[in-house]
């Protein structure tokens, strides 16, 4: 059975029983962290400590091709979202963005490492010391804060749940030390997890998704809950063991792509260094009436691809980058590549889907 992300099975037991350190080491630079019930709550919660140090509401700039769920909790706090347009290589482009914003006060800057690729933050960091705001490196897509890299945002937001088989649980790295702050202890959610986990061994039944665009502009209240011990606990041990699982990525990756890229019709969506460590590989097919053929076919028998994100609603005020962001998620297919798949298993599923006669 091919699944879309790592489950819990007994490979993990030494995680969730590890005697290390309940401390997470910290990459260079960094002094402390603090944990959030998801990446998004890490997210609000910045935004939320940026608004409260400066009392007033904060402006924010976020890349349009975003999740648009992740944004739930900061269309409930005293937050303006500007979204900004991106290359056509999902990189920055300073100058589209200073013709933009057209002098605008910015409070704080989110960079993205799509899908792993970490990239271009050292301009991010330039421009937001030119705009006087804060630098948030997203990283939801990277694997662990521990990979050897150049980090420089003054916050480091990690969604280690994407990666690993954990509850949602989000990261949040500070340059400087966090206010102290009372957080709730999240009791529920953990049961709840571990029942669908074990579930999901006596269910086999392969996830079910549907070619579609989805626009929304939902808000959650934003509450300050932290996720249980012995979830952070598992956390850090998969966040300081990660080589064995991005090696694996890395070469699912590379014999995916050996597979893919002759095939005519698509492309990458970028390319990206042999040491990064993918999250998803995404192929950017020539047409959404091909991309939507293929992701028939592709999941026909197995999950094997999926389309991101779900976008944000208020980005019909910017015509220009919907139309760039609705584009990408019509013609891209992002396939998944973790540490659990069975490289035999799912090489045949993806030989039998790309040697289909209607390919
Ligand atoms: C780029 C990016 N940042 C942040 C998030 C939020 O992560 P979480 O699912 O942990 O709320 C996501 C979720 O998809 C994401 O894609």
């Amino acid at each position: 059975m091919i699944r879309p992300v790592p489950r819990l099975g007994r490979r993990d037991i030494s995680h969730w029983f590890s005697s290390e350190s309940t401390q997470l080491k910290l990459p260079a630079g960094y002094s402390s962290y603090r944990w959030h019930s998801s990446g998004a709550a890490a997210l609000a919660a910045i935004c939320a400590w940026t608004a409260a140090q400066k009392g007033r509401p904060v402006t924010v700039l976020i890349p349009g091709y975003f999740c648009s769920q992740s944004l739930r909790y900061l269309r409930a706090l005293p937050v303006r979202m500007v979204f900004y347009a991106l290359t056509e290589k999902l990189t920055l482009d300073y100058e589209e963005i200073r013709r933009q914003m057209n002098d605008e006060a910015i409070d704080l800057f989110v960079h993205v490492h799509y899908f792993g690729r970490i990239a271009g933050q050292q301009q991010s960091r330039a421009f937001a010391d030119e705009l006087g705001a804060v630098l948030i490196e997203d990283c939801a897509h990277v694997i662990s804060p521990l990979i050897e890299r150049e980090w420089v945002g003054d916050y480091l937001v990690f969604a280690p749940h994407k990666h690993f088989p954990l509850p949602k649980v989000g990261l949040a790295i500070s340059r400087l030390p966090f206010d102290e702050q009372s957080s709730k202890p999240d009791r529920g959610y953990f049961a709840g997890w571990l029942l669908r986990q074990g579930l999901r061994h006596l269910i086999s039944a392969a996830p079910t998704t549907v070619w579609c665009q989805q626009w929304m502009d939902t808000a959650s209240d934003y509450e300050n809950v932290s996720p249980p011990k012995r979830v952070t606990r598992a956390t850090v041990s998969y966040l300081t063991n990660s080589e064995s699982a991005g090696t694996s990525r890395r070469m699912n990756a590379g014999y995916l792509l050996a597979k893919l890229e002759s095939i005519p019709g698509w492309s990458r969506l970028f390319s990206a260094d042999e040491t990064s460590i993918p999250y998803l590989v995404g192929m950017l097919c020539d047409t959404p009436a091909l991309a939507e053929h293929r992701f028939g076919i592709l999941n026909r028998r197995a999950c094997l691809v999926m389309q991101w994100p779900d976008l944000p609603l208020e980005l019909a005020s910017t015509p220009r980058i919907e139309a760039q962001c609705a584009d990408w998620l019509d013609r891209t297919l992002f396939f998944f590549v973790h540490q659990q798949l069975d490289l035999a298993c799912w090489m045949a599923e993806i030989d039998n889907a790309i040697q289909s006669e209607k390919f």
